[in-house]
């Protein structure tokens, strides 16, 4: 019997179309699930018909395989994924290749490489994304480890990739854990932006008193437009015309109003705190997300506070995507990609990843959540300037921040006088501020610590460290 192309452990939502995206692209595949009885459920329906089969354990799976084995690993992160390393690794052979296609944390990525090279077996940590269907008709994938081992893969990874109009959504991204971090900061955008819709439909909703086919209807002028094109919009709107058909409600209303997370989110955080990057946006989400869990906390304290009484506030027609509003939902989505890819410039000579920043735009232009027309931007940005230390000072991007900040400020205002949250909109009025403003506050606060601390300070008229006696 001949042997499989290509191999998958774990059979969840991701693993089951991330096969069948690799069979439908002529690679034959063998599948293996720690519960045999899903394996044999997705063989007698998708899988049936087709060039996979399954294997009751381990063993069984490797010896089905062609050398040097291809096997991509698509289950749970953490222990998870050890615990399946583990247990493969004696059946592997020199020059095996694993792929770990989960959301891994990339520190622990980064460990498996060394690892598992040392054993002479390839390891790649690959951050994939584009949901279930995307996982199915093309994804966008970012794969980090050696060099070789990307190579080993790379005409498989190709051909599943989402196909944008230069080239597959499919790049070799770096040493070590650099494809799960490129992910991770992926994510980080992802939150970013899923808050700053959020924020403008509760603008919408409660503060100019549309309704949900409104708001709708100015979803789908945003995704019309070059600056708000997105999977992201055009899902933000499908969101808001579903209705429930028991009582043709919207259903988004009846949802409760706490989101989850699975931690990536967290770590683009967390990785931009120690690595001294400016995340306002993207932080802004995340907390958003723990504010919202306090459920509870929040009804309490909306009778203890005062509840808001909403007044009026006019942001705009909707026939032209009510402007202001839209500069605004523009500048924080831009601040959202340029925060993120600031991280990874400072990730990259970090851990000398040496990312290639537009082909990580390029990437990123189909097949994952963040698409968007934008990306064609911020690719055209690093083709021009690969040293570029922000987004937001590339000819193109610079002008839409100095037409659009009048807009942003007037909704952030409003939202303000009225008393509604926009968090990720008004970090990014502060991000914006901030770093267009060449003396900050930040001398005072240097001379309070060497007051209290004598930290000492730098001078603007000469140079070398002062104390000052200052009580
Ligand atoms: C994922 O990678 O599964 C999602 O894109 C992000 O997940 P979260 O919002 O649950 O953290």
């Amino acid at each position: 019997m001949s042997k499989a192309h290509f191999g998958l452990i774990g059979l969840g939502v991701m693993g089951e179309n991330l096969v069948l995206n690799a069979e439908r692209n002529g690679f034959s595949s063998v599948v293996y699930n720690r519960t045999f009885s899903k394996t044999e459920a997705f063989l007698h329906s998708r899988g049936s018909g087709r060039a996979i089969t399954g294997a009751k354990d381990l063993r069984d799976f490797v010896d089905q395989l062609e050398r040097p084995r291809r096997i991509l690993m698509m289950v749970k992160a953490g222990q998870p994924t050890d615990a399946v390393i583990s247990q493969i690794s004696p059946f592997l052979e020199e020059g095996d290749l694993l792929i770990d296609g989960g959301n891994s944390l990339f520190t622990d990525t980064e460990r498996r490489v060394a690892e598992l090279e040392k054993k002479s077996f390839g390891y790649i940590g690959m951050g994939v994304s584009g949901g279930a269907k995307g996982a199915l008709e093309g994804p966008s994938m970012m794969p980090g480890g050696t060099k070789t081992s990307y190579k080993a893969i790379e005409p498989l990874l190709r051909k599943m990739a989402a196909q944008v109009e230069d080239g597959p959504c499919v790049t070799y991204i770096g040493p070590g854990g650099s494809g799960h971090f490129v992910k991770t900061v992926h994510n980080g955008i992802e939150y970013g932006i899923e808050q700053i819709l959020a924020e403008s439909y509760d603008l919408m909703k409660r503060v100019c008193g549309m309704q949900s086919e409104e708001i709708a209807d100015v979803m789908a002028y945003w995704n019309g437009t070059e600056e708000l094109g997105s999977y992201l919009v055009e899902i933000t709107e499908a969101c808001m015309r579903v209705k429930d058909p028991l009582d043709s409600t919207h259903v988004v209303e009846k949802i409760m109003d706490k989101a989850g997370q699975k931690g990536t989110g967290l770590w683009t955080v967390i990785s931009a705190l120690e690595l001294g990057a400016s995340v306002p946006t993207i932080y802004a989400s995340l907390n958003a997300r723990v504010m919202s869990s306090m459920k509870t906390q929040r009804i309490q304290a909306e009778s203890i506070l005062k509840k808001i009484d909403i007044k009026h506030l006019d942001f705009g027609n909707t026939s032209d995507g009510m402007k202001p509003l839209m500069d605004a939902v523009v500048l924080a989505t831009i601040a959202s990609y340029a925060q993120g890819m600031e991280l990874m410039r400072r990730a990259s000579s970090e851990y000398n990843y040496k990312l290639h920043m537009p082909s990580i735009a390029q990437i990123w232009k189909g097949g994952c959540i963040i698409r968007s027309s934008l990306l064609r931007r911020i690719q055209d940005a690093y083709n021009l300037d690969p040293q570029l230390s922000n987004l937001l000072i590339d000819p193109w991007f610079a002008e839409q921040v100095i037409r659009r900040l009048p807009g942003l400020a007037k909704v952030v205002s409003g939202a303000a006088q009225v008393g509604v949250p926009v968090p990720c909109l008004s970090s990014t009025l502060d991000y914006i501020n901030s770093y267009r403003t060449a003396r900050l506050p930040q001398n005072l606060v240097q001379a309070m610590r060497d007051c209290f601390g004598s930290h000492t300070y730098e001078r603007v008229d000469k140079e070398g460290v002062f104390h000052t006696e200052w009580i």
